[in-house]
């Protein structure tokens, strides 16, 4: 039984009550029971909204009880940026797992800084970087491992979607309280994954853009709307990257493509039970990554006569939950799911994207160890 408390009752919160609570009825063994101890926000009607809707035992407007009361034995921060060193730190000093959103910190030191704190404490650590745990990236990542792709030559990826409503803009806008905008947002899970099927960032070179206004006149320190950047990977691959929070008729694009010297492989978010491979000569065939020898094929339920049924975004957080609470309860690391210290590398690599934008010369990427 993994007892679970959650800061932040928002967006993201909800969908980890949600899939921290279905990840116990996979029918992976062993069978993982959770408990919804506790949720914490701000705002207590938002949270009592959550207690009932998911069966938490109680709440509070206080992230110091989600974070470390006695009955809780794993921290989910699923509060902004801002929130997520000292929360975080909190937890794992009172001896929680601790799992946290991305990106990890707003700034690659305060993530340093974080990673660095919760290591010295020996708790179990994830990062939230969700695309680790979509089958058709892991299906990507065993074709590369297996030299299927042969050597690689070059890493792509686009996200884009629409975060204007035309309201007030949100604290994702602000600087103080976000850190990056596109860059740190949508950028971090794209050079995640960059980091999960290739390697590491040597070096970068970007652009940054940024159109959008507050109508509230609160955020006078926008960052950036959009960014594309060209790397070059420690191995010599090549690497590129654009998103954008403001393309309007984006729902939500995700794009990642890799080119080998053998064969290559395209994903797109929309339609995520899919890993498209090109074949030299042959040119693109569909695989749909649902098959009894993918992935998360029986995560749920067995495969037999009655089918293969797709999976969702839904489904893959549950697959991340599920990873967060096998590591909790064997005491291991999560990897090769992100752990802290891919998310102050990442982090790190951002920062340099940034400072790329900002000086208009390439810039080499150093980690701290
Ligand atoms: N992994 C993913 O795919 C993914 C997707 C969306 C969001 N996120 C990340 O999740 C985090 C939260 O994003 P969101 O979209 O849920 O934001 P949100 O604004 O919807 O929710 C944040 C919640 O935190 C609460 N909060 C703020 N300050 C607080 C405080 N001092 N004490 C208690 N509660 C407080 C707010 O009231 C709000 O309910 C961000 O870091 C974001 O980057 C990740």
């Amino acid at each position: 039984m993994v007892r679970i408390g959650i800061l932040g009752a928002g967006f993201i919160g909800q969908m980890h009550a949600l899939t921290f609570k279905t990840a116990s009825m996979s029918s992976w063994q062993p069978k993982i029971k959770t408990t919804l101890k506790m949720i914490a926000d701000q705002n207590e009607g938002l949270a009592s909204q959550l207690a009932e809707r998911y069966e938490f035992e109680r709440t509070s407007t206080d992230w110091h009880e989600a974070a470390t009361s006695p009955d809780i034995d794993l921290f989910v921060n699923a509060g902004p940026n801002h929130l997520h060193a000292a929360p975080s730190i909190a937890a794992a000093e009172a001896g929680k797992a601790v799992f946290c959103e991305k990106p990890l910190a707003g700034t690659a030191d305060e993530a340093y800084a974080l990673w660095k704190a919760v290591q010295k404490t020996g708790v179990v650590n994830l990062c939230a970087f969700m695309h680790r745990s979509i089958p058709s990236l892991n299906l990507a990542r065993q074709m590369i491992q297996a030299g299927e792709l042969g050597e690689i030559r070059h890493f792509r990826s686009r996200f884009l979607l629409n975060m204007l409503d035309g309201g007030p803009l949100s604290w994702r806008f602000d600087k103080t309280k976000a850190g990056l905008g596109a860059l740190g947002d949508l950028g971090s899970h794209h050079v995640d994954q960059a980091r999960f099927l290739v390697g590491e960032l040597a070096s970068v070179t970007a652009m940054m853009g940024t159109w959008s206004k507050d109508s509230a006149g609160m955020i006078t320190n926008v960052n950036d709307d959009a960014f594309v950047c060209a790397g070059r990977f420690e191995n010599g691959a090549t690497a590129s990257f654009e998103a954008s929070r403001v393309a309007a008729a984006h729902n939500l694009g995700g794009f990642i493509e890799v080119d080998g010297t053998k064969r290559s492989i395209a994903f797109h978010m929309e339609r995520l039970n899919e890993l498209v491979i090109y074949e030299p000569g042959r040119g693109p065939r569909v695989q749909m990554t649902t098959q009894a020898d993918h992935p998360y094929s029986d995560f749920w339920l067995p495969i037999g006569i009655q089918g293969q049924h797709p999976l969702g975004w839904n489904e893959c957080f549950a697959h991340q939950a599920r990873h967060m609470l096998e590591a909790v309860v064997a005491g291991k690391s999560v990897a090769p799911r992100a752990t802290f210290e891919d998310g102050y590398r990442v982090a790190e690599t951002v920062e340099a994207i940034a400072r790329s934008a900002e000086s208009g010369r390439v810039e080499k990427i150093t980690f701290r160890s």
